[in-house]
């Protein structure tokens, strides 16, 4: 793809002449291709704030070259109102530019002065607001009116209006909520991804440009100390540090771990299930939701495996839990389930006997844990064919497993279940063999 921005040699010295003389870029050199989404970090003072300020001509080069979309930007002064409608900026807390009598009039503010006519211009207002999740009943009322996190909106929307090809924003999400901060940069993610115009994003929160960004840009002393992908880049996180800039939690963690020399990392079960003991489980497929998602084990594995670490998860085979949607004692999944009814497809998985206490054999007589038997064809299957749990676990990114009790079961499934993971291991999208394989698992 063709390269939106080139910046070539830009340096930029506030005050030039006088005693006050400030240079905040320094040398500065950089592209981006079209399409992509660039963070930009760097401590304060760094000149993050000087540098995006140049991208629509607000900000003059005192030397050096830049080009939007292959043209010169100061080849003709005159025109340099063009650059204003092809490079959109939102500043840091961009409510306080609001003006107009309604919202509806300020984020129409922008496309009207770009000549456009009152359908398009009211097109424009209606897909902008919504792409900031605005409610069109707030766009007769007078921004003064609204939430703080409503007002940032109704100043990115006016930005949106205009359609930039490049958007530029200055911390965007700063003094906001963490739900309001989310709320925020998804939308902005969403109207990248819809739209494929470029983004600079400025950013002091490491978690958010990891989560968002695809490219990041460091400074340091108003020059570029890094510029690369999000993977590249956090990978450097002793020079980060080195620059005053914090690392995403989770890049702090698996650095430590690896310091400490850990190669796997084993957790407890995670999937569903209804009690802190978590051996009951509730559904094989799952994360539970008290620990999170099966994105975020996604996330974890991907981070870990750039540390050469992999994550191994806790197996429990033998038995589930009796609160489960495969037994549903509980009756917490409606109808079905081995227990309630006869002709579910989970019947068989269990041995229902009045023999038993409770009438169905379970593990060490616990009634909140019936035994499966590991020799029914559908169980083996579920657990261990084609796009059955192993493997779902391990496309997610899981390195093995660890099986609970594996004494209590049959060979012919343990046999079964390391074939599965094998089948997983040779998965492209397992990212095990940037490890070795650990003594003793499977
Ligand atoms: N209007 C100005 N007049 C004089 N010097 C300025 C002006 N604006 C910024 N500077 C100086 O230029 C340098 C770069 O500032 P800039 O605002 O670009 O940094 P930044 O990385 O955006 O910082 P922050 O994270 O605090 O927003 C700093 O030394 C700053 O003091
Ligand atoms: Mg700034």
């Amino acid at each position: 793809m063709a390269d939106i921005i080139k910046v070539e040699h830009l340096s930029y010295v506030y005050n030039p002449g006088l005693p006050t003389a400030v240079t905040a870029l320094d040398d500065v050199s950089f592209t981006v291709e079209e399409g992509d989404f660039v963070g930009i970090i760097g401590a304060t003072g760094s000149g993050k704030s000087t540098l995006i300020t140049h991208m629509n001509g607000l900000n003059k080069p005192t030397s050096g070259k830049i080009y939007i979309d292959g043209r010169d930007l100061w080849a003709d002064p005159e025109k340099i109102r063009d650059f204003r409608f092809l490079t959109g900026l939102v500043f840091q807390y961009p409510e306080y530019q609001l003006f107009e009598e309604t919202c509806y009039k300020d984020i129409a503010f922008g496309p009207k002065n770009m000549g456009l006519d009152e359908a398009e211009v009211d097109r424009r207002v209606h897909e902008a607001a919504d792409f900031v999740g605005l409610d069109p009943a707030l766009l007769e009322r007078s921004p003064f009116e609204l939430s703080g996190g409503q007002k940032r909106r109704v100043a990115v929307a006016g930005v949106m209006a205009m359609k930039p090809r490049i958007l530029v924003l200055d911390e965007p999400a700063a003094g906001l909520d963490p739900e309001g901060r989310d709320d925020i940069l998804s939308e902005v993610k969403e109207y990248h991804k819809k739209t494929g115009t470029t983004v600079l994003l400025v950013s002091h929160s490491m978690e958010d440009i990891a989560k968002y960004a695809n490219r990041v840009l460091v400074m340091s002393n108003k020059k570029i100390a890094m510029y690369d992908t999000v993977e590249k880049v956090f990978a450097r996180a002793p020079e980060l540090l080195g620059l005053g800039l914090s690392v995403p939690q989770v890049t702090k963690i698996f650095l430590k771990l690896r310091e400490m020399g850990v190669d796997y990392l084993y957790l407890n079960p995670i999937f569903e299930a209804h009690s802190n003991h978590r051996y009951n489980t509730a559904d094989y497929l799952n994360v539970d939701p008290l620990l999170g998602t099966n994105e975020d084990f996604e996330t974890l594995c991907k981070e870990a495996a750039k540390y050469g670490i992999g994550i191994v998860l806790d197996g429990v085979f033998s038995h589930t839990g009796s609160d489960s949607r495969y037994f549903n004692r509980e009756g917490r999944y409606g109808e079905g389930g081995a227990y309630r009814d006869p002709n579910s497809p989970y019947r068989s998985w269990y041995d229902f006997d009045p023999k038993h206490e409770g009438g169905y054999r379970s593990w060490w007589g616990f009634e909140t844990l019936p035994e499966v038997n590991e020799e029914t064809p559908s169980f083996v299957e579920f657990i261990t064919g084609e796009g059955g749990v192993i493997d779902t676990w391990l496309r997610r990114g899981a390195a093995g497993f660890r099986l609970d009790v594996a004494d209590e079961l049959p060979d012919d499934f343990i046999e079964k279940i390391r074939a599965a993971v094998k089948r997983g291991r040779i998965n492209p999208l397992s990212p095990l063999p940037l490890a070795p394989k650990p003594q003793g698992a499977i």
